[in-house]
Parts: C-alpha cells; structure tokens; sequence
C-alpha cells in the first residue's frame, strides 16, 4: 500500500487542441492538491493518464496506439491507466475491449471525481479486484472556476472562457464529447489574468469552441477580451475560435483598436460551397464569409487571417471543392489546417448522410488545397521581407539550440541565431526579416540608422 512517504507519481500525455492543454493544467492542478506527483518519464510512473481527442479518426487512433503501448508496461507492475477528455465518451460504448486496460475513465466534466477514481482504482488493484472508475457525464454548469491550473510554459498563458459547444456542425462530434455551453464568470477570468500578469506571463489566449457566445450576465465577449487586455502586464491577448455566422462589430473594433489584442484572427471557413454550408449546418454562405473578410481587411490591412478547411465532406462534387479552391485562392489565408473529412459516430452527418467520397479523391483535395495554401502562404510571408516587426520570445528553435524563437504579432514564428541577438523567453524583440518560407520568418539584429 503506498503510503504518504512514497508519493503516487503521474504521468499525464495530452492530445488534441489547446482546450485540452488547458484541461490537463486543470487535472495536474486537482492531482496535486491530493498529493500525487507529476513525472515526465512513463516508465517510473504509477498512474499513467492520457488526455484524448476524438475530433477525427487518425486522434482515435494514435491514442489507441498508445494505449496498446501500455499493455506491456502493465504485465511489467502495478498501473493504474485512465483515459480522459474527449474520448472517453466513446471509450465508454467500447470498455469491454479494452477492460483489462483501461482502469478509470473520465469525461471533461468530471476532473474533480479524479483523485478520488485513481485512489478506488489503486486500492482495488491492490486488492486484486478489478474495478473500473467511470465518470463521464457531461455537466450544464461545470466551469472549473475556482481550480488555478498548474501552468508550465512561462510566456503563454490559456484561459478557458467557455466550455462545450451548442453550434452541433453536422460533422462534428465536439458538441456530444464536451456537452452545453456555459460561460465563466468574467470576474473570476479578469482575476486570473492579474496573477497570470504578477507570474510573468506576457500573453493569454482566450479559449472556446465558440468564444463569440461568450456571455455572462450583461457580459459578452469583446467586454470580457478588452478587460483582459487592459491587465498590466499583459503584452498579448489571442482568442480561439471565433464562428464566422455571429462576428459582431464590436469585437473586430476592439481588435483592430486596442494595441494589446493581437492583429491575427482564426476564422473557420470549413467549404466555400454553400451546399456544402448547408449540410454542414454553418449557417453562413462563401458570400457572406467574403464579405466579412473584406469587412476585416478594409478595417485593417495587415490582419492575419488563418482558417480550417474540410475536404471530402458527404457528397462533395469536383465542382463543390472548386468553389472551397477559389475562395482560399482569392481570400490567401496567411495559413489554413486542411482536413480530410473522417465521419464521426453519432453526429448529424453520420446519421443523415453518406460518407462517400472515396479516401483518393480527398487526399486528392487535401493534397491540391495545401500545395495551393503553402504558395500563398509562401507569398504572404514574403511580405514580411526588410520589414522590422515586435517578435515576443518564447525559446530555443526546435532545430537548434543555437537559434531562438518567438512569434510574430500574427503569431508567425520567427527564428534568428542567439548568438548576434541575445534575449530571454518572454522579452519583446524588434527584429529585422531578411528571409521567409511558407512557415517561419528568418531574422537578425535591426539595422542601426
Ligand atoms: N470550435 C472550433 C473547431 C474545433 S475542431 C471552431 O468551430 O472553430 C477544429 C477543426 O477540426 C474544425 O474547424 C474542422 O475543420 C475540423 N473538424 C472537425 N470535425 C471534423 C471531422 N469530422 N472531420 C474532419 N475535420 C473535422
Ligand atoms: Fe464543432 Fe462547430 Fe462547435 Fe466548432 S462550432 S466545436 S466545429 S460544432
Ligand atoms: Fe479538442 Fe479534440 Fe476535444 S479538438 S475539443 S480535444 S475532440
């Protein structure tokens, strides 16, 4: 039995968006007030917790890659393995394939039952019993308001404004893995940016499925991102996403205006057919996109505007992706995620319509989009080229030690040797471009005049 002198260690793998980032500095925090520790190395773990994506299939399948990895480690001694997030919704239906794996499950809701289902879980193995811990059930009012989550970066800070989604997009499945939507209480939020600020941190990110319905009370979103800029200290606030359908005024004046909020929006475009729109349950058309975008742009020029891109969704004609290749041709995003369409149980698509554009013909799409996206993007970082821009540090390039690196306003990242600019993680830097690819800005020390 271990007892308070040997501390149960945790290891804890993460996958999916920044939302679920967020949830595992939220389950670290929970963990660690119970008295678990956290390890980075699985092998001398005693719990080993997986934080899941469902969103397409390729998610689902890396983490039952993972799982099937840990049936070895689980002959080797006793461990404890809990699946949470967005698949353990799912996971649930499937238990009993994966029983003799799989000890406790836990739904985005249910991060506070965590401590207590380890402990059940650890005690039964003890015991030689082989009880499961299940907790799944999505909540109306869940916000983890009053949890600090136990944050590692030192520059980035996220914050969750609002949980779930109630946008049901015929394809997704998010709606179903992380239930209503609710919003926090802005005062909590403003609060958490202060000690954010008094922590060091210089950007948060706003985060929601949806963060445009953010709304508490009399509060709506461009209050609440225009309170948060206002934190001293606070040199960068992002938010994460906006629904193209509800973009209200304000919110792009408050953008565009305060010097804080970055100069770079997300806009989830999903098809350029508007019978794809449609049955896609995007309640917006390509012309009313456009529109919107020109909306942005007049106001501001140098926007960076970035999006999300279905390919292949049920019954997408040659024609209907054509309308999707225009409009990112003629709109040249700064960067676009580009997907396959992977159907998703239980969702509207997957109970109303067909999945049948062949998997060649969506990598074809996939393949032609991106090649067409990287040479704008290409060109769009070119623009960038003898120009002087604030880049804030975040750390050493993924390729070398030798080289820093930091993000653009319009959070391109930008790479420079550390030996001709000295800096720290969270120093705001002017640096000069002299080179670009379709991914990273190359720069130096600005030209002394
Ligand atoms: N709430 C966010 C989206 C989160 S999911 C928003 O609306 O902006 C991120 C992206 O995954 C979506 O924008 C969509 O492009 C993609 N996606 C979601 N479900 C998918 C599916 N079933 N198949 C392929 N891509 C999907
Ligand atoms: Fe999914 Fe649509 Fe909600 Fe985004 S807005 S999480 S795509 S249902
Ligand atoms: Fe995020 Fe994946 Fe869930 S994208 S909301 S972790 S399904």
């Amino acid at each position: 039995m271990k007892t308070k002198s040997t501390p149960t260690h945790v290891h804890l793998e993460t996958f999916g968006c920044q939302m679920n980032e967020y949830d595992s500095e939220l389950v670290r925090s929970l963990m660690k007030q119970d008295g678990f520790v956290f390890t980075d190395e699985r092998e001398r773990a005693d719990v080993i917790l997986m934080n899941t994506c469902a969103i397409r299939e390729n998610a689902h399948n890396k983490v039952y890659k993972h799982l099937s990895e840990l049936k070895k480690l689980k002959r080797q001694r006793p461990l404890v393995v809990g699946v949470l997030g967005c698949m353990a919704q799912n996971l649930k239906e499937e238990l009993t394939d994966i029983q003799p794996l799989v000890d406790v499950l836990a739904g985005p809701d249910a991060y506070r039952q965590l401590p207590m289902l380890i402990r059940n879980a650890m005690r039964s193995q003890e015991e030689g019993l082989d009880q499961k811990g299940l907790a799944v059930d999505l909540s109306e009012y869940e916000t983890y308001h009053d949890v600090i989550p136990d944050r590692n970066d030192g520059v980035n800070a996220w914050i969750a404004v609002m949980r779930g989604c109630d946008n049901f997009c015929s394809f997704c499945v998010v709606p179903y893995t992380r239930g209503r939507e609710r919003s926090r209480d802005p005062e909590g939020i403003v609060q958490e940016a202060h000690r954010i600020a008094e922590q060091g941190f210089k950007q948060i990110t706003l985060l929601g499925q949806n963060v445009n319905s953010y709304r508490f009370g009399d509060w709506d979103f461009t209050q609440l991102i225009t309170a948060v800029a206002d934190v001293p200290g606070i040199e960068r606030v992002r938010f994460t996403s906006p629904h193209p359908k509800d973009f209200p005024p304000s919110l792009l004046d408050a953008v565009v205006s305060h010097p804080n909020i970055c100069k770079q929006i997300h806009l989830p475009l999903q098809s350029g057919s508007d019978r794809m729109l449609v049955l896609m349950n995007r309640t917006y058309t390509n012309k009313e996109y456009r529109t919107l975008v020109d909306r942005i742009r007049t106001l501001r020029s140098d926007i960076v505007l970035t999006t999300d891109i279905i390919c292949g969704f049920c019954g997408e004609s040659d024609e209907e992706f054509a309308e999707t290749y225009r409009l990112v041709n003629e709109t040249r995003f700064h960067s676009a995620f580009i997907f396959k369409y992977s159907e998703r149980k239980n969702t509207i698509a997957a109970r109303k319509f067909s999945d049948d554009v062949s998997e060649t013909v969506k990598t074809e799409r996939v393949t032609r989009l991106f090649d067409l996206q990287r040479n704008i993007a290409y060109e769009r970082n070119r623009e960038y080229l003898k120009m002087t821009i604030p880049v804030l540090v975040e750390g050493d390039a993924k390729r070398s030690a030798a080289q820093g690196m930091g993000k653009s306003d319009g959070n391109i990242t930008v790479i420079w040797d550390k030996c001709t600019v000295p800096s720290q993680p969270g120093d705001m830097i002017s640096l000069a471009i002299y080179d670009a690819s379709s991914t990273t800005l190359y720069a130096e020390r600005p030209p002394v005049n």
